[in-house]
């Protein structure tokens, strides 16, 4: 049968579809749990948590679902040098976006308070509540972490951009690889290059990354159906994994109104945009991501930009004025249809069914 491949057997679910995990507060542990539940695999997306709140996430997936789960961290979760930037650099960025911050009447924010990378300690995390899978992006970790993954029964995945990313994570000795192509909705997450020299979409990623690899691949990017899966796994992908057509579900942790516009004609468009994180991220096209575009230099870096931006973005959202937000969507958004898990999982399962017959 179609669903039966080397990622279900590794995984120990039923379909080779994940729900992609989303990180920022938009994911849910019930739609994690509705996935998983349906025999596809949910995933949480854990970066901006607390420790704390990893183990209590995670206890109440544990008790919405018996079945595998994945959390997802980022291995780099700055690219603040020392913490912090210099007068300067936030000058510029005041300058740069002091319109918009004027067009919505609010004051401009002060510098942001230094940040400390999370990564080590939601990691220590990781390895004591054992999730069936550990999934990442934006780097490898160390050979250490993944030994003891390997040692605990954790499956380990990593993220490509490019097939130099594959080949290393491939070194490393990691369980699966997502290839991820550009059309995905969210944060590019290269780590060998910079994200805008990683831009390959998902099908020509996922056959560059098969003719060299030999650890299970998994596909993500621009896949929202049964089509989607079965042209995936007939270039050879283990699974697929579907970010934004489970964004657009009911149960995810999104906005109504983000969801309402990843159903919207505004979804046609979508820009790769380095304004609202200070990382390179797909989302709804907005006037603001356009008006700015090549004035990369003048923005903070990742994550300081989302600091900055953040109370923009809440009287945005307050005064309903869209073209300043950049709702995360990948380009596939037009063809969605559902708006519950449970229903998006079984027409997946049922239109990939009709078409692979075995
Ligand atoms: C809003 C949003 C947030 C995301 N956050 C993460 C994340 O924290 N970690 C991760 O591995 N992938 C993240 N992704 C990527 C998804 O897990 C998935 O790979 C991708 O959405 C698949 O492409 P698609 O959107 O075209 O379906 C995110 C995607 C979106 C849309």
């Amino acid at each position: 049968m179609w669903y039966k491949t080397k990622a279900t057997e590794i995984l120990g679910i039923d379909y080779p579809i994940m729900q992609g995990p989303f990180g920022g507060s938009l994911s849910s542990v019930e739609l994690v749990a509705t996935v998983s539940n349906a025999g596809g695999m949910g995933g949480y997306g854990a970066y901006t948590l607390t420790p704390q709140e990893i183990i209590e996430v995670n206890s109440r997936i544990k008790t919405a679902t018996g079945k595998p789960y994945n959390l997802n961290l980022w291995v780099s979760d700055s690219d603040v040098q020392d913490g912090t930037v210099t007068d300067e650099q936030f000058e510029k960025a005041v300058k740069t976006f002091k319109p918009y911050f004027d067009q919505a009447g609010v004051a401009l924010p002060l510098k942001p308070a230094p940040f400390k990378s999370r990564f080590e300690n939601q990691l220590q995390v990781i390895l004591d509540i054992r999730p069936k899978v550990f999934s990442f992006v934006f780097g490898i970790p160390s050979a250490d972490v993944l030994e003891q993954c390997l040692r605990l029964g954790i499956k380990t995945i990593g993220a490509a951009t490019t097939l130099n990313e594959a080949l290393a994570l491939e070194a490393a000795g990691v369980d699966m690889i997502i290839a991820s192509g550009f059309e995905a909705g969210g944060h590019r997450p290269s780590f060998l290059a910079p994200a805008e020299q990683s831009t390959t979409g998902t099908f020509v990623l996922l056959q560059l990354i098969k003719e060299k690899v030999k650890t299970p691949v998994i596909a993500a990017g621009g896949i929202a159906n049964g089509r989607g899966i079965a042209a995936a796994l007939t270039l050879g992908a283990d699974a697929v994994q579907v970010g934004t057509a489970f964004l657009a579900c009911d149960e995810s942790g999104a906005l109504p109104v983000h969801r309402r516009m990843l159903f919207s004609d505004a979804a046609k468009y979508t820009t790769l945009s380095r304004a609202f994180t200070g990382r390179l991220g797909r989302g709804i096209t907005s006037r603001l991501a356009k008006d700015i575009e090549g004035k990369e230099k003048q923005f903070l870096p990742f994550p300081l930009q989302t600091t900055f931006m953040s109370s923009l973005r809440k009287a945005a959202l307050d005064q309903q004025k869209w073209d300043m937000i950049h709702f995360w969507s990948g380009q596939i958004a037009p063809i969605l249809k559902h708006t519950k898990a449970s229903v998006l999982m079984q027409s997946l399962v049922d239109e990939t069914s009709k078409i692979i017959k075995s």
